[in-house]
């Protein structure tokens, strides 16, 4: 039988309800914070990502997907959206807007990662971009809705890692005084590191192997060889956060996998540490627009992986939607040509209530009472309307209540104004709502809160 592909997963319908909440909570948060959607492409030129992400970076290097169509033109699935996202901002002229323009998007992104638990190859991200502006004021917005985001979900124990890693006026200086301070130690570390120390020596720090981390440690810090314009940014970043209670941890090692950072960088990492729990990441990239043939245009934004979202959620126990299941359960119960006017009764029956907005279900086949029942239990709902041979005959339907096991009859061209009812849900039959809707649907019959011969007691009598 075939799989998903490594690294990737299907969304099942058990767990639909979870990420439509996640996913509701972050487009809530966009909309609060004023960020208006935008949807790229799944795969573009390869050479934005080349060129944007960083010829060099191991998101280019090792895990970018990237095919040639049939038409021979060098494509590639995107690895992260903020490259596409600055590109539609120059295609659509939108430096001409009210800046900055800020975005947002649900996507999904593809790595060729070593698959494990949090790291697909396949997953999505909740990515934030605020295009055109190079106030401090920018970055403090944007680290403000992945905050309250992630705390409108239900995490707690979270951490802001925080730091600026200057920019092209102040960097340089920085650079060479770590690769000064890496040059006597190139037998200690690893081969990787080695590499980086002639091609891009700030993703030392990024290095992950236990044996380089005590040279890590000894490292110069980026944040002591700040300009006096990177400087005062990262101190009015760092007190607009104080202002709105964000609490954040200068982490002067933070550099990030991606090329085109500029000033301040940041991560949200959950309290169990671990390469893979970053459950978001961003920062500020000046250069990427310019990068791409666009003018020189500030900006600054974030992805969080909406995966690992999901998976710090069960980790805490932060209780989380179930699977919608229907509200009626239609059940026609009878065989032949008994069972076949109980199930036309039940289709209308069905299309009439969902009109109504009730989700419905019908018990469909042909079934034995008890089985039918089994079946209106198994589908979650919590009325289930029984239509055999009897209330067809008498016009009305029995509505039983699987919560609490009540019922009553309702006659036919009541039932849909009955379970449409929005009274109903936390009634029961039997008490005063539930009894007053049962009347009113009833209109003045007598007979509306009888309580009928329980088909289920009947059944389970029948089959013992
Ligand atoms: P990133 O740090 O590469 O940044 O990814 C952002 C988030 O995506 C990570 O913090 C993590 O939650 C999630 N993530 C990354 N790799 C995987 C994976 N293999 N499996 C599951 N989740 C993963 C970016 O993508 C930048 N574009 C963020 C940004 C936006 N910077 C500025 N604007």
């Amino acid at each position: 039988m075939y799989q998903s592909p490594r690294g990737t997963q299907d969304i099942v319908p058990e767990d639909a309800a979870a990420w439509r909440y996640v996913e509701r909570h972050a487009v809530d948060a966009a909309r609060r914070f004023g960020y208006g959607e935008i949807r790229t492409p799944t795969f573009e030129d390869a050479s934005l990502f080349l060129r944007g992400v960083g010829e060099g970076t191991d998101i280019v290097d090792k895990e970018i997907y990237r095919f040639q169509d049939k038409g021979g033109s060098d494509l590639a699935l995107r690895p992260e959206g903020t490259a596409s996202i600055v590109r539609a901002y120059l295609q659509h002229g939108m430096a001409s807007r009210p800046q900055p323009v800020k975005l947002y998007s649900l996507i999904t992104v593809y790595r060729y990662d070593r698959p494990q638990a949090g790291r697909y190859r396949e997953f999505r991200q909740f990515d934030i971009e605020s295009i055109g502006e190079e106030d401090a004021l920018a970055d403090a917005e944007v680290i403000a809705v992945l905050w309250r985001f992630l705390e409108s979900v239900g995490l707690r124990d979270l951490t802001v890692l925080l730091n600026s890693i200057g920019d092209p006026i102040c960097r340089p200086e920085y650079v060479r005084a770590l690769a000064a301070y890496y040059e006597p130690h190139t037998d200690a570390i690893c081969a990787d590191d080695r590499r980086r120390l002639e091609s891009n020596p700030l993703r030392l720090l990024d290095c992950k192997l236990p044996g380089c981390q005590p040279i890590i440690a000894g490292a110069p810090r980026i944040t002591d060889y700040l300009c006096a314009p990177c400087e005062r940014h990262f101190a009015q970043l760092k007190g607009y956060l104080e202002g709105m209670d964000i609490p954040y941890e200068l982490t002067p090692r933070l550099v990030r996998g991606l090329d085109y950072y500029t000033r301040t960088v940041f991560e949200v990492v959950p309290p169990t540490v671990g390469a893979q729990a970053t459950i978001g990441g961003g920062g500020r990239y000046d250069g990427l627009a310019e990068l791409l043939g666009g003018k020189h245009t500030p900006a600054v934004g974030f992805a969080s992986g909406m995966e690992r979202i999901i998976l710090n959620l069960r980790e805490q126990g932060v209780a989380l939607p179930d699977a919608e299941v229907p509200r009626v359960f239609l059940a026609p119960v009878g065989k032949d040509e008994a069972g076949d006017a109980a199930k036309a009764r039940a289709i209308t029956l069905a299309d009439r209530l969902r009109s109504r907005d009730v989700a419905t279900q019908i018990g469909m086949g042909e079934r034995s009472m008890k089985s039918r029942l089994r079946q209106a239990s198994a589908s979650g709902a919590r009325l289930v309307v029984i239509i055999g041979e009897e209330e067809l005959r008498e016009e009305h339907a029995t509505v039983k209540d699987l919560q609490n096991g009540e019922q009553g009859r309702v006659p036919f061209d009541r039932l849909v104004e009955y379970l449409a009812n929005d009274a109903l849900p936390n009634a029961t039959l039997t008490d005063a709502a539930g009894k007053a809707a049962l009347a009113e649907a009833a209109s003045g019959n007598a007979a509306s809160t009888d309580v009928a011969p329980d088909p289920v007691a009947s059944a389970q009598m029948a089959s013992s």
